[in-house]
């Protein structure tokens, strides 16, 4: 959940201003300490801290290296072992302060490993696992091997998950990259520059062509060349497939806007026109599979299992088939030896990467190998997901920099409602006008949302000014507008520090509505469909109770309209076809007033206090 940079160059650059950019494009990934090693001379010249990196930058200058070096390895942490100090700070040297080592994932034999070293003299001074790394390569160097086995002897004592890059002050001309189930990219400026990093973003400004690292790979990357080798076979390098990256650097930068987060909600138009273009083949292969399989079940984490809701209510619809829906963290301990052959498994995720979700997926392919489909739906190409998936769709949100997921939101429940009409296509349960009128509605949701987005930000910044002051909220709906509610509310629980209550209204009766008092803020979901007249019901029975009723409806809603304090309308059309596509066109409001209750807090919505976007530990 850390994010690493690393360059080396035979141009001359400002390697601690490349460095110090590349680790501020990854800070969504971690951001309570940073660090950045510079070979200069036979020497590692270190700057660390904890704090952001803009507070560190300004006390440290982490671009202020000597202008001719060129080697830099820089980090973003997301804390696992030890607190955010400056000597937990990464990067971590051995004893002599030769090797650097900065690390993403997490080593789960560090202690063991600690131990042994400590027990040869090793001398430790942070409580990372990752210092650990060093000092092995530095063990196993003292022995004779060269940097390049010592590095492969020592990775393959580690166990867990990592992403690492390696630097020696003895080997100016390249430096060393391994992965095992922590996203690493590489990315290359032929004959002159080679970066490795966490994530695209951090190298697109210089180069869109690149490689995808794989498990148990190692790196060698000098400047503007690298060579691949298997962890355990370093006699000859492997052929590996150079990609052409399409994202364009401006989805990676604020273009104006204060923060990636309202950037990215106002992206959603075009993300989702983008991810309606995706070939008709495509999800036709998925469609066919899902309604092939005996068994099916969908799973995710977070906003991506939100999302999975809404989809599975959708695609049950047209499918007539039940489909369970599973948090990828309980999937293997809740099915066991349930797990039926003939299944397929949807996994859904912004980065690819959620550890869970891997773990899940690994699972349920180990146990049951090719009686087993994986079908997943990621916005992040080449990401470890696709590796264990049987078919891939790749959402086109473009690069989501913002902790709190929005626009990749959207993208999914887009691409799981296509698979949806798809199916009712092929299942011909549906009149071909009702198909046609389902597929305007569902092209619709680009226009809808730009239409909303332009006409009510001032709106909803009132409705933050009424509630400036409440703790506490429920959000409620019925039927598919669950999952709405509990992904508008998990985006103010996230970025504005509240907590919020995501419920069924029904079921809020049998608990959760002894709470209300005169005042208490409850947010009701409340598109047109067939839950509608109860969910009228339930508004009265929460009024009734002093509770201060905010609610989202179509536009030309009157009941639940006229039994609000507050509403926000979403232009769309008020029928059933519209209605089932409302966890796409509702939810820009809930973000938006998500990101508006941050600002009123004085909280960063782009950095939410404890959160790393992308979730690479148990
Ligand atoms: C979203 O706002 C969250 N930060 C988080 O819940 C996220 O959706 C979750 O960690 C899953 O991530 P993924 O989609 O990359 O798998």
């Amino acid at each position: 959940m850390c994010g690493i940079f690393g360059i080396i160059t035979n141009q001359k650059l400002s390697l601690g201003k490349v460095a110090l950019e590349g680790i501020k494009r990854l800070e969504y990934r971690g951001y309570d300490s940073c660090g950045i090693v510079v070979h200069y001379n036979s020497q590692l010249l270190v700057k660390k801290d904890a704090g952001k990196i803009d507070e560190i930058h300004k006390k440290l200058k982490l671009d202020d290296f000597p202008i001719d070096a060129k080697l830099a390895l820089a980090h973003t942490r997301w804390a696992t072992h030890g607190p955010p100090t400056k000597l937990n700070a990464h990067p971590h040297l051995d004893c002599n302060k030769k090797i650097a080592v900065i690390h993403n994932g997490i080593l789960e034999n560090f202690l063991e490993l600690k131990a042994e070293l400590k027990m040869k003299g090793h001398i430790f001074t942070s409580d990372t696992d990752t210092e650990v790394i060093s000092h092995l390569i530095e063990d196993y160097m003292s022995s004779q091997l060269d940097f390049k086995e010592a590095v492969a002897k020592a990775i393959k004592r580690c166990e867990g998950a990592y992403g690492i890059a390696i630097c020696h002050a003895d080997c100016p001309d390249y430096f060393i990259v391994v992965r095992k189930e922590s996203p690493i990219v590489i990315g290359i400026e032929k004959g002159k520059t080679s970066y490795c990093a966490s994530d695209i973003p951090a190298f697109l400004p210089y180069t869109r062509s690149c490689y995808i690292m794989d498990d148990d790979e190692i790196a060698i990357l000098k400047a503007g060349d690298v060579e691949f080798y298997e962890l355990d076979d370093l006699s000859k390098p492997k052929d590996k497939e150079l990609q052409n990256i399409e994202w364009s650097i401006d989805a990676a930068e604020k273009g104006g806007y204060d923060h990636f987060m309202l950037k990215e909600i106002h992206e959603e138009p075009v993300a989702l026109r983008r991810t309606l273009k995706i070939p008709d083949e495509k999800i036709a292969e998925l469609a066919r599979v899902i309604w092939g399989a005996k068994h099916i079940y969908i799973t995710a984490a977070g906003t991506s299992f939100y999302a999975s809701l809404a989809g599975k209510f959708i695609i049950t619809k047209f499918l007539s088939k039940y489909i369970e829906a599973i948090e990828c963290s309980e999937f293997q301990i809740q099915l066991g030896d349930s797990l039926q052959e003939d299944s397929v498994i949807i996994a859904v995720s912004q980065s690819g990467e959620t550890v869970d979700l891997i773990e899940a997926i690994r699972w349920a392919k180990d146990k049951l190998q090719k009686k087993i489909k994986i079908v997943s739906i990621t916005n992040v190409v080449g990401s470890s997901l696709t590796r264990y998936s049987d078919h891939v769709i790749v959402t086109q949100a473009g690069p989501e920099i913002g902790v709190a997921a929005t626009k990749t939101y959207c993208t999914q429940v887009l691409t799981l409602s296509l698979i949806a009409l798809k199916i009712a296509g092929f299942r011909k349960i549906l009149s071909d006008e009702d198909l046609k009128k389902y597929y305007q509605a569902l092209f619709s949701t680009p226009n809808i949302i730009e239409e909303f987005i332009g006409r009510n930000s001032d709106l909803i910044k009132n409705v933050v000014d009424n509630l400036e002051k409440s703790h506490n909220f429920f959000f409620l709906a019925r039927g598919i507008s669950i999952a709405t509610a509990k992904e508008g509310g998990l985006k103010l629980k996230e970025v504005a520090c509240r907590f919020i209550e995501g419920y069924s209204a029904a079921h809020a009766k049998h608990g959760p509505i002894s709470l209300v008092r005169e005042g208490f803020p409850i947010i009701f979901i409340a598109p047109p469909d067939e839950t509608y007249q109860r969910l009228v019901g339930n508004v009265m029975e929460f009024k009734a109770r002093g509770g201060k009723i905010i609610s989202v409806v179509v536009d030309d809603d009157e009941v639940i309209t006229n039994l609000s304090d507050a509403t926000i309308r979403i232009p769309q059309p008020g029928n059933k076809y519209y209605s089932i596509f409302s966890p796409i066109t509702f939810i820009p409001a809930l973000q938006l007033l998500s990101y508006y209750a941050a600002l009123k807090h004085n909280l960063d919505p782009d950095q939410p206090l404890n959160l790393a976007k992308t979730v690479t530990v148990h």
